[in-house]
């Protein structure tokens, strides 16, 4: 992690940690409502965190056969996870090779061949274009380089299926760099994800900035004012996050009733945040509930019911909180450094993200995409790239005064 931001949170080195014990005393402003409102910066945060960091997106037992694929949407991203014959997983870009067309309609499904309906290419379950209908005169035509654009794919131990859309060969973000034993840590070894069955997943839209959800879910310095149902799985009083890299790992003690019932929660926030559907001002939140194979109905209910109920009481939470800042008479408050460490841990790493993104962009005198795919060497592509020139360079003509027009 970088240095600038171990030693915002006092981590850094030892003089740091006596500041950290020195900050405990002293609140801590948030980041400023327009991080929350703003649409330019919710494009910077676009190229700066979701094109380039590793994204939990599901479970490789919601894909069982070859063929199996399933549709997710982040931050304007549409994407699938598939797995093809070797039972190998793969994530593709929604975007057919031709003339952009999605490839994939439906949610989810299962597929012998990836064909899209507009002029009928199809590609295998690897990816490779395997058919574009009347191509095959054209002598210039590479096959091999209009298979779907590929995304990184990593597989954790536990059988969890993450993705990084960095369009490098290799991400410039390593899985490990972020999350490196985070499938090992010692509470889930409790746990044989095996044992877990897909049971149904919901979605929910609400009108707010996606760390709204991501400040709300890091602290439960709101449970005892909105949540009723908190106490029946974890002492709130106990509740307390463990941080590092890109993670946060919340815990609380256990009463003996609770352990006694087999209640209790293992939850970990891994930033920037798993399968959520991520716009400016609204969030599409993606909840994809494992059924444990000896749940009882009763047991299942229980949780699955308290879970949900959970979840709606924040998003009213969510929601009041976002209108106040829509209307910029906030800028920021200060948050409490222990009962809200995981807001403050999730709000610097976003800040330290974006804030180096732009220095980089700032150097580069340009946007940067990650995701963005390369033309490819060549004639063709030559006209291409002129005509990309001309569309950025309207962006950044001004006048004499400096003014952009
Ligand atoms: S856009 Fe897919 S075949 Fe033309
Ligand atoms: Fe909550």
């Amino acid at each position: 992690m970088a240095p600038a931001l171990l030693n915002y949170l006092g981590f850094g080195s030892q003089t740091q940690t006596s500041v950290a014990k020195e900050s405990d005393k002293n609140p801590i402003r948030a980041l400023p409502s327009s991080w929350y409102t703003s649409q330019d910066l919710y494009n910077l945060e676009t190229r700066a965190i979701f094109s380039k960091k590793w994204m939990l997106i599901t479970h490789q037992n919601r894909l069982p056969n070859p063929g199996d694929w399933i549709k997710f949407d982040i931050a304007g991203y549409e994407f699938v996870v598939s797995r093809d014959r070797a039972s190998k997983f793969h994530a593709f870009h929604n975007v057919c090779r031709h003339r952009a067309f999605p490839v994939f309609e439906g949610e989810k499904g299962t597929s012998k061949i990836f064909a899209c309906r507009y002029h009928g290419w199809s590609y295998g379950l690897d990816g490779k274009l395997a058919k574009a209908p009347k191509y095959d005169d054209l002598e210039g035509f590479d096959k091999s380089a209009n298979g779907l654009f590929p995304i990184h794919v990593h597989l954790d131990t536990n059988g969890f299926v993450w993705v990084n859309l960095d369009s490098g060969e290799k991400p410039e973000i390593a899985w490990e760099d972020d999350f490196a034993g985070i499938d090992t840590q010692e509470r889930y070894k409790q746990y044989n994800f095996d044992d877990y069955v897909f049971d149904h997943d919901y979605k929910m839209t609400g009108a707010y900035n996606w760390k709204i959800l991501a400040d709300n879910f890091n602290e439960c310095y709101h449970c005892p004012t909105t949540h009723p149902d908190v106490p029946t799985l974890a002492d709130i009083q106990t509740h307390e996050v463990d941080t590092d890299a890109a993670w946060i790992k919340h815990r609380s003690v256990l009463t003996k009733e609770q352990e006694q019932n087999g209640l209790g929660i293992s939850s970990t926030y891994y930033f920037p945040n798993a399968s959520l559907s991520i716009l400016p001002s609204s969030s599409s939140m993606h909840y994809q509930i494992f059924r444990n194979k000896t749940s009882s109905e009763e047991d299942f209910q229980l949780i699955a019911q308290m879970y949900a109920r959970i979840v709606s009481e924040d998003k009213v939470l969510c929601e009041l909180a976002q209108k106040n800042l829509n209307a910029r008479i906030f800028i920021n408050g200060e948050l409490h450094p222990r009962l809200e460490k995981g807001p403050l841990y999730f709000q610097a790493v976003a800040r330290e993200v974006v804030r180096s993104h732009y220095e980089r962009e700032k150097v580069a005198k340009r946007e940067i995409w990650p995701a963005r795919r390369a033309l490819p060497n060549g004639a063709g592509a030559v006209v291409s790239r002129e005509d990309e020139e001309l569309c950025e360079g309207l962006a950044c003509r001004t006048d004499e005064k400096g003014l952009v027009w």
